[in-house]
């Protein structure tokens, strides 16, 4: 008798050309974080992320830290991407987080818990069940004067929560500080996450080139060379040669 082996699930991402370096889509349900220094193209890729499941008449949740939801609007209008259709039926929901957390300090002057912004945003997601969500970027949610314990157990707790959410997959953005090495800005977030997608501004011919590669995709087999692509209208990002 032959032994069945349990075949992941695997989603669209909705970048062309990704997909074949993660042999057929990202393995659903899970938690990846997309990280790059500033203008390598983050919120380009988790946009067309979220794209891709709307085109599907999936319900998605893009949460946005660093810019309010008309410019993240803004930006898909810029790219050729109208997202008044998917805003209006509700299957997109964009969320202004500072709307939540103006300030690290509460009414009363504490500073507020990690804990209870991980409970806010899951009771938010629980409430709209999607199958796609965005987090753009995960560390400013971090307040500065939270403890590096508060941080790590916000950055488990968080991925935990998302990932236990049935049938979602969740792209969480990181910045990382232009010419550090690291992969992610508190150093935790990529042992945490499923899988890292790393974009770069590689310097080549007296120029730069925009390249993408994936550091690890827990669960399935994976092309590690590092890709140059180009952000083109109405495709946004394209993935081009193995450098
Ligand atoms: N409409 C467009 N057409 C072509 N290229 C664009 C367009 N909009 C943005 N870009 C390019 O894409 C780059 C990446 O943009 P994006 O906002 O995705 O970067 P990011 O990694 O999210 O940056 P940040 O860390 O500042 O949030 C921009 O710096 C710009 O060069
Ligand atoms: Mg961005």
């Amino acid at each position: 008798m032959t032994k069945q082996t349990k075949q992941q699930t695997k989603i669209k991402s909705g970048i062309e050309g990704l997909d074949q370096l993660t042999y057929g889509g990202l393995p659903s349900g899970k938690s990846y974080l997309i990280s790059g220094e500033p203008g390598t193209g983050k919120t380009i890729l988790s946009l067309q992320f979220i794209l891709e499941g709307l085109k599907n008449n999936e319900k998605t949740i893009y949460i946005s830290i660093d810019e309010k939801p008309e410019h993240v609007i803004n930006d898909a209008n810029a790219l050729g991407w109208d997202l008044q259709h998917y805003l209006q039926n509700e299957t997109l929901n964009i969320i202004d987080i500072t709307n939540y957390f103006g300030s690290s300090k509460d009414k009363e002057g504490n500073t507020i818990d990690s804990k209870i912004i991980v409970s806010k945003i899951t009771d938010f997601i629980k409430s709209i069940n999607p199958t796609r969500i965005v987090i753009d970027p995960i560390a400013p949610l971090i307040l500065s004067d939270n403890s590096i314990p508060d941080v790590i157990e916000y950055i488990r707790s968080l991925i935990f929560e998302v990932e236990s959410i049935k049938n979602c997959t969740t792209l969480l953005t990181s910045y990382i500080p232009v010419g550090s090495n690291k992969v992610s800005f508190f150093g935790i977030e990529e042992f945490a996450s499923s899988g890292i997608i790393h974009l770069k501004l590689h310097p080549h011919n007296n120029k730069r080139i925009r390249t993408i590669s994936i550091r690890k995709m827990r669960g399935t087999q994976i092309d590690l060379s590092e890709y140059s692509f180009e952000i083109l209208p109405n495709r946004g990002i394209v993935l081009r040669q193995a450098l």
